[in-house]
């Protein structure tokens, strides 16, 4: 099954949800405690939502252009870098998975909670090396291995959760290395609590 979930009907009220906020807020943190982001470096955070984590990362870099599929997410996020005068920031309406483009290069590149919406991962981390800088660092939050019941609605939802295996192995396969992995936080629902990682690594 490869039906995508349509994130344009969430956009309004993506920001609403303090678990997302905090969530963000914390993936941002564990990027900028793994890595020396600096004001000389360009950043794409892939699958940006709103831009909570885009946003979040903004002041500790020289730029950062937020892609996301969903127009409503982009218009989103525009609108919040309007407000809040954000000028190394912009949002871009690109799809990557059909061969989309942003057309810079990067000296680092972000993903949020987005890879498990994603089927076939590969070709998308070969794209993110190939957009990075020699040397480039790629900053992957996802959640770990789970059994199925993060997500209410399964629609677009193609990964549950991955192993550390599994990164590690798409990472390496993809050109990248320098890899380090580890658990940043965890979410909670109900009575359930589902771990989030954060995977580092350099562009070969
Ligand atoms: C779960 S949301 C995460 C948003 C944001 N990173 C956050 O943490 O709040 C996943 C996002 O990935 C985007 N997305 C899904 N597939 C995509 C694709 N092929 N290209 C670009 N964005 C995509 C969706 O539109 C959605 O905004």
């Amino acid at each position: 099954m490869t039906e995508r979930r349509d994130f344009d009907v969430a956009a309004a009220e993506w920001d609403e949800k303090p678990r997302r906020v905090k969530l963000a807020q914390e993936i941002a943190d564990a990027i900028s405690e793994a890595l020396p982001l600096s004001q000389t470096w360009d950043a794409m955070d892939f699958g940006c939502g709103t831009g909570l984590v885009t946003l979040n990362l903004a002041p500790r870099l020289g730029s950062i252009v937020g892609v996301d599929s969903s127009l409503k997410m982009v218009e989103r996020l525009n609108a919040k870098v309007v407000e809040l005068g954000c000028a190394n920031t912009r949002g871009v309406r690109l799809d990557l998975e059909r061969g989309e483009l942003p057309g810079g290069r990067y000296h680092l590149i972000t993903s949020a909670m987005t890879m498990h919406h994603i089927p076939e991962l590969a070709p998308l981390l070969t794209a993110f090396r190939n957009l990075l800088h020699p040397g480039g660092r790629i900053a992957l939050a996802d959640l770990e291995a789970e059994d199925g019941s993060f997500h209410e609605n399964p629609v677009g939802v193609f990964h549950q959760g991955f192993s550390r295996e599994q990164i590690t192995q798409l990472l390496s396969q993809s050109g990248f290395s320098d890899i380090a992995i580890s658990t940043v936080t965890e979410v909670t629902k109900g009575e359930a609590s589902y771990p989030v990682f954060l995977a580092t690594a350099t562009a070969s």
